[in-house]
């Protein structure tokens, strides 16, 4: 609903423009959080707080608990895994706005992938079971595409570089907040500019896709992830999918390779697909890498849902808080900011150093490797 406009103060870890090695310290204020002091104080303000859960027969407004568990959110199992009756513990703690502390860090992340020219971009591809032809781009190998598409979803409200589809999506989200219901749907996630060689076909949590692939299911509400081609490639036959490798030499002409920084530097190898998505055996290979999530409507609607009272066992229909009819455009800019602190701690654990003097050595380096390769 976008009630707040965020904005992040930065506290420690950073002087005069540069970090210093100590933790960042990102601040977001939540203009709201002065209306619940009472309710989230850190200090006990009343008694009968003391009392045992069982004890707890009864709902009491005065202790405010939280004893009616949405459905679709961590309430009901949380509850019982964490042993508390107040459900608020777990309802506050499980809530996406700290998606919104992620976002900060990923901004940091991809601050310093910008200084190699790499690039974290997302849009939505689909609201509601409303897509455009192609649904999304996932065997797009030409980085310029890619970054027209992002530019077009960053003026888009909905995030959809679609005209057409974004009026469609619109009118849908529209249609369900009328209803009292709530969509879900489908972003993408490219990175550009990334070299060959991230990630590791060696162990099975140093793969680049399982990596991504966690931070991005890692996201609340997020249900389904495919890099590439993805889901598609089990559905046609291996000569169809499987992108095959070109070489030029570097003195023909263009089309230049869609190889990155490799290509730009006259590394002969390239691809015309990209249905791999930029990974292949867990090791980034030079393309975009290209990333979508599956987004399941928002849990709070509207519309009562059947649900039953965590102490009283008493069944009831679940009553609406406020809450955003669709949180995909939102979802997909999380999605950057975790695809962003992933790529760049790979490439840390492939070019760190102490400066950024020294990483930019070891990158050049490996470069300057590559293209004789
Ligand atoms: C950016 C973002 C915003 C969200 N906003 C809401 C919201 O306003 N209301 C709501 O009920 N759920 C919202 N969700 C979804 C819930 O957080 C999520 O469905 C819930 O935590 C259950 O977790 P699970 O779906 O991962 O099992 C949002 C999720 C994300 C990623």
């Amino acid at each position: 609903m976008k009630i707040e406009t965020d904005a992040a103060r930065i506290l420690s870890g950073v002087r005069h423009g540069k970090t210093i090695g100590s933790p960042i310290t990102l601040l977001i204020e939540n203009k709201d959080w002065s209306n619940w002091q009472e309710i989230m104080s850190v200090e006990l303000r009343v008694k009968s707080l003391k009392l045992k859960n069982s004890e707890l027969r009864t709902p009491n407004s005065e202790l405010s608990l939280v004893t009616r568990p949405r459905p679709g959110h961590a309430d009901l199992a949380g509850a019982i895994k964490y042993d508390t009756h107040d459900i608020r513990n777990i309802l506050e703690r499980s809530s996406a706005r700290e998606t919104a502390a992620r976002t900060a860090a990923g901004a940091v992340a991809r601050k310093f992938l910008s200084e190699f020219d790499i690039k974290v971009m997302s849009y939505v591809v689909e609201i509601g079971n409303t897509r455009s032809q192609e649904s999304g781009v996932r065997s797009q190998a030409d980085e310029k595409k890619l970054i027209t598409l992002f530019e077009k979803a960053e003026a888009s409200p909905v995030r959809c570089p679609d005209k057409n589809i974004e009026r469609k999506i619109i009118n849908k989200i529209d249609a369900a907040m009328k209803k009292g219901d709530t969509l879900g749907g489908i972003f993408e996630v490219i990175v550009t500019g990334v070299p060959p060689g991230l990630g590791s076909y060696s162990q099975w949590d140093r793969r680049l896709n399982a990596r991504l692939s966690y931070a991005l299911t890692g996201i609340q509400a997020i249900k389904g992830i495919e890099i590439g081609l993805g889901l598609e490639m089990s559905r046609r036959s291996g000569s169809e999918v499987i992108d095959e490798i070109y070489y030029r030499s570097q003195k023909s002409n263009p089309p230049r390779p869609p190889l990155s920084k490799g290509g730009e530097g006259g590394f002969g190898f390239y691809r015309k697909t990209n249905n791999a998505g930029g990974i292949e055996g867990g090791i980034s290979n030079g393309m975009p890498i290209i990333l979508r999530a599956a987004m399941k409507p928002i849990p709070t609607l509207r519309t009562p849902l059947s649900s039953v009272d965590i102490i009283s066992k008493k069944p009831f229909k679940a009553a609406y808080e406020r809450s955003d009819v669709c949180a995909v455009p939102a979802a997909s800019v999380v999605g950057e900011a975790m695809a962003a602190l992933v790529i760049a701690d790979c490439f840390l654990e492939k070019f760190g150093g102490d400066s950024m003097g020294e990483v930019q050595r070891n990158y050049e380096g490996y470069l300057k490797q590559i293209r004789k390769f």
